[in-house]
């Protein structure tokens, strides 16, 4: 998409119009209706109430207003900015987002590709001091559209190995330190948990590490963790077939740390950021691990596996542990698709939150807040935690189903030797079973957004 500011040419121009402000019976202006007037060659977007209007309910107009353009073949739009009371900037990105999010389709298995809108044109006199920011931010969406075709995309096309190619793939011409491990490797480097949760499938798992080291060299790393699980069976405790459809979706954290690389990468941030990946299938065979099984993870702690199904939080064990001990980071991020029990707590609205650290937590949620992403803390409980003690091991990989979410959680913190973590369950929010705010149905990408703006504000 491009964004140009060129305000002699108004192709498919749009003006802002509110309820109750005029008297046209086919046309109400409520908040995202639309008016195309041919003969005076724009077209009206409604609003509507003039004083009810805010960031979400303008943004939604114009996702549905891209949403129809695209509908009607248009791939150009323009905006002026008239009877709408925003500051130029805020104005930009907002208009922006809405149409790069309304023009986001997964139509790669239609052999009728869905248009998209390919450039925004504004006033020439809102370019002056935004231009950098703009640029910005559209390669932010870029990595965001990014990490959604990779969670979208099916089993049988992203597997641990093909994941792993299309990662060296897009960093290819970076100033990024793609490594992949291959099962060998794994071994060596003692993710023997890991490696649990892999043998089932003939899929071999592949661990993905990406360092971009572009901060001071006495800057600590940042450290992203994400859950890629490239489709989950639940294994010996397998799933029901309607919870099993979607579980190519279980890479939602892998996506948004691969994209949140992306982004930062692109933007040449100053800052030393390290993004892991665990990539493996949660599979049935002969090989597969079994309920009962206790298994050794890298720092030494075994695992009584009383649910194959909980097979995330065991692999992210492994890598949490590496990316404790491997590197010296500043904080840990991890986010996984962790938990149904995330989705009866806080919907697909809001992501969940687990730390050991409040100041870590709340530098964030900052982040999170100026992203528009949602994230709700739930407290790390010690009585809570006891629910993750085992008869026989040191841990056992489900607390049962009270406090699901947040025992999940305790069970990670297990493995980051005390550094500073937060832990985010992305279960509800990284895919939707129907559509929401400014996304369809399907990956989300959430969060790229937030782990770039904290990176951002390391950036020296
Ligand atoms: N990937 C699932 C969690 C999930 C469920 C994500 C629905 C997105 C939508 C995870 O591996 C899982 O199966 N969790 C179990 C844990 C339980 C066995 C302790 C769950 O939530 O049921
Ligand atoms: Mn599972
Ligand atoms: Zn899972």
């Amino acid at each position: 998409m491009q964004v140009n500011f060129n305000n002699h040419k108004k192709t498919n121009l749009i003006k802002f119009a509110y309820k109750n402000e005029n008297d046209n019976p086919f046309f109400k202006a409520n908040a995202g209706e639309i008016l195309a007037n041919p003969s005076e060659n724009f077209i009206l977007l409604g609003l509507g109430e003039r004083e009810k209007l805010n960031q979400e309910i303008f943004q939604k107009a114009i996702y549905d207003l891209t949403k129809k353009a695209i509908k009607l073949d248009l791939n150009e739009l323009s905006f002026e900015k008239e009877n709408i009371d925003i500051e130029n900037e805020e104005f930009l990105s907002q208009v922006i987002e809405a149409v790069s999010l309304g023009s986001y389709n997964f139509d790669h298995y239609k052999e009728e590709k869905c248009g998209k809108i390919e450039n925004i044109n504004f006033p020439e006199d809102l370019d002056a001091e935004n231009s950098n920011a703009i640029e910005q931010q559209l390669t932010v969406l870029d990595s965001q559209a990014f990490a959604r075709d990779l969670v979208n995309l099916r089993s049988n096309e992203i597997y641990p190995e093909t994941l792993a190619q299309h990662v060296k793939e897009r960093f290819a011409d970076k100033n990024v330190n793609v490594k992949v491990y291959d099962e060998e490797q794994i071994r060596e480097l003692g993710l023997t948990a890991y490696l649990e949760v892999a043998k089932g499938s003939d899929n071999p798992p592949r661990f993905i590490v990406i360092e971009y080291l572009n901060g001071p060299q006495e800057q600590k790393p940042i450290l992203f963790v994400g859950k890629g699980i490239t489709y989950d069976s639940g294994g010996y405790s397998i799933k029901p077939s309607n919870g099993m459809k979607t579980m190519n979706a279980d890479m939602g954290g892998a996506g948004t740390v691969i994209g949140a690389l992306d982004a930062i990468s692109s933007n040449q941030l100053k800052v030393n950021v390290v993004a892991i990946v665990a990539a493996c299938e949660n599979s049935i065979s002969g090989s597969s691990y079994k309920p009962g099984d206790i298994i050794k993870a890298r720092n030494g702690k075994t695992i009584e596996v009383d649910n194959t199904d909980a097979e995330g939080r065991i692999t992210l064990a492994d890598a949490v542990n590496y990316a404790a001990t491997e590197y010296d980071p500043e904080f840990i991020i991890d986010l996984a698709t962790l938990t149904g029990a995330c989705l009866v707590a806080l919907a697909e609205t809001y992501t969940g939150a687990v730390t050991n650290n409040q100041e870590t937590f709340e530098k964030l949620l900052a982040a999170a807040k100026i992203s528009n992403e949602k994230i709700w803390q739930l407290p790390n409980d010690d009585t809570i935690r006891k629910y993750n003690e085992s008869e026989v091991a040191d841990v056992k990989n489900s607390g049962g189903r009270l406090g699901g979410t947040i025992t999940a959680g305790q069970f990670i913190e297990n493995f980051i030797e005390e550094k500073p973590w937060v832990h985010l369950d992305i279960a509800g929010t990284a895919y939707l079973s129907k559509p929401q705010g400014l996304y369809e149905k399907g990956a989300t990408g959430i969060h790229v957004k937030t782990l770039y703006n904290l990176a951002k504000k390391y950036s020296k």
